[in-house]
């Protein structure tokens, strides 16, 4: 099937002269053929310059959780920005939002910032200010952002190059790094209590934190085994290192109060964005009054331009509040579960060996095996091309997924029935293609 791209083409090729790749951000490049541009977005589908309609399950990467222009987030925006967007003050919407967000959360205090990476980077001070360590641990395929410190052993790279599970070699994401930053991270194997517990007795007077992506929201949602996360909490207890959760892409999303609430286990630091906006530029770093407090010592900077801006606190007073008050996960994880449960199908049907990954808010799903994959090692035993395959031949019939399994698909509110049903049918006919 061959869509008519011709307007898409031609307005990347002018994006090319003027962006390196044509694009505001790498993971939207996808090569000169199939990078795309769009136009309008409305609910859960997206259209192109062509007039090409797509069931979108990329989301932006997950932070639409309500639908593309909601119409109660685009009005509440639209009426405070009517009395300006900026004081370097306090608003009274600020209060609001971040009271309910500790409701939610359960956590004692908030600061906002604007995007993941901030949020992120925030957290990873904050914790070296409190523990007075440099270190940290993080997981083999977790993504934090774009900040020197974290852009490590990232899922970007080949399972290949992480060296043996004894020793797992720490993996440059990009140029540009100081060499002397890597010695600050340490990357383990996700789910592998035997290497954490080794490591963490044998190095905790060297770390501030713990950064964990409570399940692996950049490796096909790869799930916590059962006590891992409270290894986790126990082991940090132990030893006075700081429990960061990232919760960017499961905060406000896999339940109210996100993966804390989900899987049962407290953090003492969580990082929010994506969600919490609905696609309004947001994020906030939540903790304990304990770890939080170290702020008001006054000897840790925090702090932004845009931090609190109204744009963001007013998508988030509207998000939150429709979250916080209406059963929307409720009916995102039954849509969710539906669809997961129909790809199972067909693909067992098409005697596709295959495995279902992650929660039905986001999910994905493994090809080529049919082992339950406890990290990024073995998520790279699946076969990528035949789930690029698949995914490429969705989008020609107007179902749009990352062409990438280590993305998770995601659902919003605004995903119906009847969307699943038409994602399924489209579904059936690319594994066909996709097989040839
Ligand atoms: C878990 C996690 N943390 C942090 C980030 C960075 O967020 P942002 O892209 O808003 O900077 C991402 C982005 O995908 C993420 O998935």
């Amino acid at each position: 099937m061959a869509r008519n791209l011709t307007q898409t083409h031609a307005l990347f090729e002018k994006a090319k002269q003027f962006m390196p790749y044509g694009v505001n951000s790498n993971f939207r490049y996808w090569g000169d053929e199939h990078t795309m541009v769009i136009t309008r977005g409305e609910g859960a589908h997206i259209w192109d310059p062509d007039g090409n309609r797509y069931i979108d399950y990329r989301l932006a990467f997950g932070p639409v959780i309500l639908g593309h222009g909601y119409r109660p987030v685009v009005e509440r925006v639209a009426e405070v920005i009517q009395d300006g967007t900026l004081f370097a003050w306090t608003i009274p919407l600020e209060i609001q939002v971040a009271e309910r967000i500790l409701r939610m959360t359960d956590m004692d205090k908030v600061r906002l910032g604007n995007t993941g990476t901030e949020v992120t980077m925030h957290a990873l001070r904050i914790a070296r200010a409190y523990t007075g360590r440099e270190r940290f641990i993080k997981f083999e395929g977790q993504y934090h952002g774009m900040h020197d410190y974290v852009l490590f052993s990232t899922a970007s790279a080949p399972a290949s190059a992480f060296g043996s599970r004894r020793n797992p070699i720490n993996v440059q994401s990009s140029s540009g790094i100081p060499e002397g930053i890597r010695q600050y991270v340490i990357n383990l194997p996700f789910n592998d209590l035997e290497r954490l517990e080794e490591t963490v007795e044998a190095r905790w007077h060297e770390l501030a934190a713990i950064f964990v992506e409570p399940m692996l929201g950049n490796a096909a949602g790869i799930l916590p085994r059962p006590g891992w996360l409270e290894k986790l909490r126990e082991l940090c207890d132990h030893y006075n290192i700081v429990l960061i959760f990232d919760e960017v892409k499961t905060g406000f999303r896999i339940a109210p109060g996100g993966a804390q609430e989900y899987f049962g286990v407290k953090a003492d630091l969580a990082t929010y964005a994506k969600a919490m906006g609905n696609g309004f530029p947001i994020g906030a770093i939540a903790g304990t009054q304990e770890v939080m407090g170290i702020i008001e010592g006054g000897g840790v900077s925090h702090g932004g331009t845009y931090t609190g801006n109204a744009v963001g606190v007013a998508a988030a007073d509207a998000t939150l509040e429709i979250l916080e008050t209406q059963p929307i996960i409720e009916s995102i994880n039954e849509r969710g579960r539906e669809l997961m449960d129909g790809i199972d199908e067909i693909l067992g049907k098409a005697d596709i060996p295959h495995c279902m990954t992650g929660l039905p808010p986001m999910f994905s799903f493994i090809l080529g095996t049919d082992e339950e994959p406890a990290d990024f090692r073995d998520y790279c035993a699946g076969d990528g091309g035949l789930y690029e395959r698949l995914a490429m031949a969705l989008i020609d019939r107007g179902v749009m997924p990352d062409s990438d399994g280590r993305e998770p698909w995601f659902l919003c509110y605004s995903h119906g029935e009847q969307e699943i049903a038409e994602t399924l049918t489209a579904f059936e006919e690319a594994v066909k293609d996709a097989k040839r």
